[in-house]
């Protein structure tokens, strides 16, 4: 539990700057699995500056994003390729070809094919080093919302409805929200290496005691991991503040 988000993330940013340069040196990529929304904007303004003034490089790096909404267009102001685009990839030296992101303009009989070889790159590079999540109001990672199974893997799934009021006011309305995501599954994200669950807020402590302290359940998927031999939740007093 850190003072507050800004030293928790400059924690984080650290810890994925220093794989990378441990990656560097044994001529070897390091493998991100990246969120979105607004809990790891500060890590990657981290990440920036490192490169930008450490000379920290990101030629190395592959990255896995979580989730994308669907349908969804790459130059929408929703779309996730945007965000990641204009908060981390643009700022970076990252080769284009080893950023990987659901793609929202598929066709419906596409999908299946698509998201299987999802989780094929992520195996061929030999899984996912770090996983950075933020969590839902919900429980959700990545959208595995209530419901998921702890073995799930890369698919196409309906939004809950807690999460489509959360993004109404980023979609004006919740009528227009999405009402399905292509989401990396609970499975895919069980099996990274390490896993830093982020978050920020007293909004959020009600369902960080609940992930931390409650039972086991698919109706609270990130109640899941604490199945994982090295997952830390990375959290400010705020977010922390009903932990027992
Ligand atoms: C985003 C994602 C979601 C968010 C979660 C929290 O790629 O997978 O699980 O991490 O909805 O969102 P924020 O950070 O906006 O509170």
């Amino acid at each position: 539990i850190h003072e507050d988000s800004n030293s928790a993330s400059f924690y984080v940013a650290n810890e994925i700057a220093e794989l990378i340069r441990r990656r560097q040196k044994e001529g070897k990529m390091a493998v991100l699995g990246l969120a979105t929304g607004s809990t790891p904007t500060k890590v990657y303004d981290y990440l920036v500056k490192f490169h930008q003034e450490d000379g920290l490089s990101f030629k190395n790096v592959a990255t896995f994003n979580l989730d994308e909404y669907y349908p969804m267009q790459p130059d929408s102001i929703h779309s996730y390729v945007r965000f990641m685009n204009e908060h981390l990839f643009d700022h970076l030296d990252i080769d284009k070809k080893n950023i990987h992101i659901p793609d929202g303009t598929l066709k419906k009989e596409d999908i299946r094919a698509f998201c299987d070889a999802y989780e094929q790159k992520i195996a061929d590079l030999g899984g996912i080093d770090i996983q950075v999540l933020g969590i839902g109001r919900t429980g959700h990672i990545g959208f595995n919302e209530p419901g998921s199974s702890i073995s799930s893997k890369t698919r196409l799934v309906r939004l809950d409805r807690v999460t489509k009021l959360d993004a109404a006011s980023d979609f004006f309305g919740e009528e227009n929200v999405p009402q399905r995501a292509i989401t990396m599954g609970v499975g895919t994200i069980m099996s990274a290496t390490r896993i830093i669950l982020m978050a920020w807020g007293e909004g959020k402590s009600r369902i960080i005691k609940e992930a931390v302290e409650g039972e086991i359940r698919e109706s609270v998927p990130a109640t899941f991991l604490q199945e994982h031999p090295n997952c830390d939740y990375i959290i400010d007093e705020a977010a922390g503040s009903l932990l027992t």
